[in-house]
């Protein structure tokens, strides 16, 4: 079925042109590992129209040509992920959850490697959209550079597949929604004003180190190895089951022994994956790797 629409009309309540876009799905799935299920086949649409829009071209017909078998329908399948994949995220997110990292995991982690000669931390917000969980783990290790992390070197690896949020990630400029949270020790210390927004300043963005990964790219996850920490919070929601195993494996592939995992709020790895050991921390749950150098959290 083929779909002739006016450029930039809206897709309303008219009959979904199916064919196309479970083609588009289909795509989508297989490079990214992001599944629309039928009910969101109409937000899926929505997407295409704007990048129809920006192309010029005028049926969603065309437009999955031009996706699956134009020489250039990589690029073009980049900049459609772009527009799928926008993430709600804002600084200290989620509260309980750093409190739990910072008074109860950090001390053994820092305590399972202290034996070691090199202290390094390497932490990992797989997912971080436009920065700003990156960003709360960089002060949060700030904070303990004095005490926990003296003589520690940290490194934060900070990865998502939207090239418009790694990009305004690098520029670090925030307005009043992501930054709703800070309170205002934390924005006088590591934040500069811009205009009507904040910036987060050179201490802040030091040891930060973003890039772009498809956490459904297996041969670049294989190498995303050492990670004493990992974040990936709100971002196996765009998954279906089978891509979340895959993922999931290649996290607990990376962990060092000692390592955790932090999933969103309301996610689980219940029949997902039972490898990892939840366990219960103060107002938060994580996943753990290993049996030994742990201690002292309720599991399940
Ligand atoms: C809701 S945001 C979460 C941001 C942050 N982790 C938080 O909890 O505040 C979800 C992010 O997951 C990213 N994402 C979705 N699918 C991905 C994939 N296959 N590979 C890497 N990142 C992906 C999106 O681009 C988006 O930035």
């Amino acid at each position: 079925m083929t779909t002739a629409l006016p450029i930039g009309a809206g897709f309303g309540e008219e009959p979904l042109p199916e064919q196309e876009l479970v083609r588009i799905r289909d795509v989508i799935y297989r490079a990214a590992g992001i599944f629309h299920p039928d009910n969101k086949l109409r937000l899926l649409l929505d997407r295409c129209g704007r990048r129809m829009k920006e192309l010029r071209i005028p049926s969603l017909h065309e437009y999955t040509e031009y996706i699956t078998t134009r020489p250039n329908r990589q690029t073009e399948l980049v900049a459609l992920l772009n527009e799928i994949t926008i993430g709600e995220t804002s600084f200290f997110r989620n509260q309980p959850q750093l409190d739990a990292f910072r008074h109860v995991v950090l001390p053994k982690i820092v305590r399972a490697k202290s034996p070691l000669p090199i202290r390094r931390l390497r932490l990992w917000s797989a997912g971080c959209s436009t920065g700003e969980e990156p960003y709360t783990l960089r002060m949060l290790v700030v904070e303990e550079a004095a005490a926990q992390l003296k003589d520690w070197v940290t490194e934060i690896l900070a990865t998502d597949l939207n090239e418009r949020s790694l990009a305004h990630a690098q520029q670090a400029v925030y307005g009043s929604y992501s930054t709703r949270n800070l309170t205002p020790a934390y924005r006088d210390k590591y934040f500069i004003p811009s205009g009507d927004k904040l910036e987060v300043n050179a201490l802040a963005r030091s040891n930060v180190n973003f890039s772009r990964l498809n956490l459904s790219d297996d041969s670049r996850m294989t190498f995303m190895k050492s990670m004493d920490a990992i974040f990936c919070c709100n971002v196996l929601i765009y998954f279906d089951l089978a891509s979340k195993r895959r993922v999931i494996q290649h996290f607990f592939n990376n962990l060092l022994p000692h390592g955790y995992l932090f999933l969103g709020h309301s996610e689980s790895l219940y029949g997902v994956n039972d490898d990892f050991r939840l366990v219960h921390l103060p107002g938060a749950t994580a996943y753990v790797k290993g049996e030994r150098g742990l201690g002292g959290e309720k599991s399940t």
